[in-house]
């Protein structure tokens, strides 16, 4: 593919960083680089702890675990999401209450009021997505869960060097998650991080992620646990890729920029949340739906996997673009609709749906120029006609 939506991008000291781990031989299990990486996450986001783990969607699993979440427990989630954000709630046998999202893509306030005052018993965590890299309203939902007692999780696999009020995405919450797959801003090939101010609630985390194996000599365990810690080889990649973050932030802001410059009166671009900095993970517009198509009802439902089409012009965008070697696809279709997940309690407002039928996620890779945006942008302009 010529343009890929978010291509990994290397900062040119990986190799020699992961060069001293070979010569440590301390290539597994963890070791002094995962140290670095976890310090450098916290250097960064001002989190007062973090764990390296292989995965986004560990940290979610461990967040949830170490906040007591037993089977049938209700956890509210981001309806408007990637699947890893909520199939946790699934491996713990509890049960997720989706809450639909606003302009911001991010869950909809109003709406989760609602849910915990109508909730059958008390929900125990909320797992708030932060789509694309962009804030959600966090003063009113932090408000919501201090009032109700209820655990924030913040999914911002998507936002690291995203900020609301000059405050990191993903330490507002008890938990902050982040991700360091292939396509996010920056990669470890695959990884992930927990990250919270609770001292003893991460130590849990970090029980749990190494088989929950007591302390003495032998292996012993009260308790089960998982194989969830990122080797030291990969740590080497993220401290290189820690170097450059705000570097690649700025360019996926320009990149967001250029498309709003070229796309302006053919695609519609939400603007970030004021008092927020978006990383623009990834671009992303719509078509034939802008905020006066936004809240369309209010109503409780149970998710159904109901036929819904993506508009025509999108998917001509998608084939236009791939006719040309360029990748691009729909946003995520949000987990109310996901066969899945039929029979759960949803609270929705019609817009996760709207952005799923309308909207599109643009190349978005930090390698681009702005004559890369320019290419991609006129043949988006031929195919609408
Ligand atoms: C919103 C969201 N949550 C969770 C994840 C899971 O992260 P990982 O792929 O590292 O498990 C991802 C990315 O894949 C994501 O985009």
């Amino acid at each position: 593919m010529r343009y890929l939506l978010s291509a990994p991008h290397m900062s040119g000291k990986e190799q020699e960083y992961i060069k001293e781990v070979f010569k440590s031989n301390f290539i597994a299990p963890l070791g002094e680089f995962v140290d670095k990486f976890e310090d450098s996450i916290k250097q960064y986001t001002k989190s007062k702890n973090a764990l390296a783990l292989n995965s986004g969607t560990a940290a979610l699993h461990l967040a949830l675990r170490v906040s007591g979440v037993k089977e049938g427990d209700i956890v509210l989630a981001s309806s408007f999401t990637f699947i890893a954000s909520v199939a946790p709630i699934r491996y713990l046998k509890a049960k997720p209450v989706f809450i639909d999202c606003d302009e911001t893509y991010g869950i909809d306030p109003s709406l989760l009021k609602k849910a915990i005052n109508e909730s059958e018993k008390k929900p125990k965590a909320l797992i708030l997505t932060h789509l694309y890299g962009n804030s959600a309203k966090m003063k009113e939902i932090i408000n919501l869960c201090k009032e109700n007692d209820i655990v924030l999780i913040e999914d911002a696999a998507e936002a690291l060097g995203s900020f609301y009020d000059k405050k990191s995405l993903g330490t507002f919450g008890t938990f902050g998650v982040y991700s360091f797959n292939g396509n996010k801003i920056i990669t470890t090939s695959g990884g992930g991080m927990l990250v919270s101010d609770d001292e003893k609630a991460l130590q849990k985390a970090r029980f749990y992620s190494t088989q929950a194996r007591e302390k003495c000599l032998h292996y012993e365990h009260l308790d089960y646990g998982y194989n969830y810690r990122l080797s030291n080889v990969l740590g080497a990649i993220g401290v290189a890729q820690m170097e450059i973050l705000e570097e690649r932030v700025k360019k996926k802001r320009q990149i967001y920029e250029w498309y709003k410059e070229f796309l302006d009166g053919y695609l519609n671009f939400f603007d970030e949340l004021a008092n927020s900095r978006s990383n623009r993970w990834l671009s992303t517009a719509t078509i034939d739906f802008s905020e006066k198509d936004l809240f369309k009802f209010e109503k409780k439902e149970y998710a159904s996997a109901v036929d819904v089409k993506i508009n025509p012009k999108i998917q001509k965008i998608i084939k236009d673009l791939k006719d040309n070697d360029i990748e691009s696809r729909p946003m995520w279709k949000a987990m109310h609709l996901q066969k899945v997940f039929e029979g759960e309690l949803a609270y929705l407002n019609s817009n996760s749906q709207g952005f799923f039928e309308n909207g599109i996620c643009l190349p978005s890779s930090t390698v681009m120029q702005k004559d890369d945006v320019k290419l991609v942008s006129e043949i988006i302009i031929k195919s609408i006609g």
